[in-house]
């Protein structure tokens, strides 16, 4: 299994506003390119996905949209109009929810109130994380068992305080070169190299 977490730092939690900021400052397509790359191949996609979005820019709480790309069903296209419509649906489905409480949104989408920090602790668990980083590790010298996790940023970068929190969780930082990227292209490089082993 290969898991993606994309902190989305500037994307609003209100349905109406994150569809509205598609080319502004939020710049919510990255939600949307990013769940593209992580999930589709021509003509299919890939089963053994799963992709957290975390959407910070709330009056409450954040929002973790969780898709499990092999339990969705109606997918209903790769385009960034159809992915954002499923990132408006769970936030809609969210309203009103308490502190880390979940709720299914429809067949592999769910979505919970829960930090990106207390995320990734869970995830700790029973994942090796990985922090995209142009300062880490060459991906090429990394090896990879079990179910590695990538977790990575919208256009702000991750404040130095997270990474004291995923050293201490035992995260490793994996660089794709010197170029900064952006974070959709990411997943494309990783997929494509841990397809090569
Ligand atoms: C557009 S970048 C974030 C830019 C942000 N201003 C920053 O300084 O981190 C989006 C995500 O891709 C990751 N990323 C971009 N280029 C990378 C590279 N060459 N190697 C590893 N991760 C990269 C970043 O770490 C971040 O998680």
């Amino acid at each position: 299994m290969r898991t993606f977490v994309l902190r989305a730092r500037a994307a609003p939690t209100e349905s109406t506003k994150l569809l509205a900021s598609v080319g502004k400052d939020a710049h919510a397509e990255i939600l949307a390119h990013t769940l593209m790359n992580a999930i589709f191949v021509a003509q299919s996609h890939r089963p053994d996905v799963i992709v957290y979005l975390v959407l910070e820019s709330t009056a409450d709480f954040s929002r973790t949209i969780r898709f499990d790309a092999s339990a969705m069903q109606d997918i209903g296209g790769f385009n960034e109009q159809a992915l954002l419509a499923k990132v408006a649906r769970a936030l809609d489905a969210s309203r009103g929810m308490a502190k880390d409480e979940t709720r299914p949104v429809e067949s592999g989408v769910t979505v919970r109130t829960v930090s990106f920090e207390r995320l990734v602790q869970q995830l700790a668990e029973d994942h090796e994380l990985f922090v995209m980083d142009r300062k880490g590790t060459p991906i090429g010298g990394q090896a990879f068992e079990g179910n590695p996790c990538f977790l990575l940023t919208d256009h702000i970068p991750m404040p130095k305080n997270t990474f004291h929190t995923l050293d201490r969780l035992g995260a490793t930082r994996i660089t794709l070169g010197p170029t900064m990227l952006f974070a959709s292209q990411c997943v494309v490089l990783i997929h494509h190299y841990l397809d090569q082993r």
